[in-house]
């Protein structure tokens, strides 16, 4: 059987890990959490991709392009989890099992973070593990898709 395919899709601002913020979101940089992605990925026998853009329609246009190539979604919708309806929508478009991540716990800190718009549209949200957030929705979405 051929491998699942996942899409990995990282939100805006998540380009400065590892500068910005570490004592919320920890020390690892993209690119490191990147490379742990994949080598769980690899273990899952998953086929992944990560994409991170700081741009709400970049995002909606990769969220687009996993149709036809992804077999699932995991998406860190950052700043973006709160306002916006354009992602949203999107995964409702392509239909495809999405699961929500957030490195932080969003419901230990300031309200305004607590209310995410994006997760009607996802299978379920994992916040709060840091970057084993990725890793445990790779788990997650692995199941999923064995069904
Ligand atoms: C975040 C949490 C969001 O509230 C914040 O805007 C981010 C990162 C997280 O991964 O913990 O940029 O999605």
């Amino acid at each position: 059987m051929a491998a699942k395919r996942v899409m990995v899709i990282h939100g805006c601002n998540l380009d400065l890990l590892g500068k910005r913020e570490p004592a919320i979101y920890g020390s690892a940089t993209l690119a490191e959490i990147d490379q742990q992605i994949a080598s769980v990925a690899a273990d899952l026998g998953l086929e992944v991709r990560s994409v991170q853009s700081n741009h709400e329609g970049e995002i909606i246009e990769a969220i687009h392009g996993c149709a036809g190539w992804a077999d699932g979604i995991i998406i860190n919708p950052a700043g973006f989890t709160t306002t916006s309806v354009g992602i949203l929508d999107a995964i409702k478009a392509v239909a495809l099992p999405t699961v929500e991540v957030h490195l932080s716990n969003v419901h230990a800190r300031e309200e305004f973070r607590r209310h995410s718009v994006i997760a009607p549209g996802t299978i379920g949200q994992i916040c709060g593990f840091g970057a084993s957030s990725y890793l445990l929705a790779l788990r997650a979405l692995a199941e999923r898709l064995a069904d």
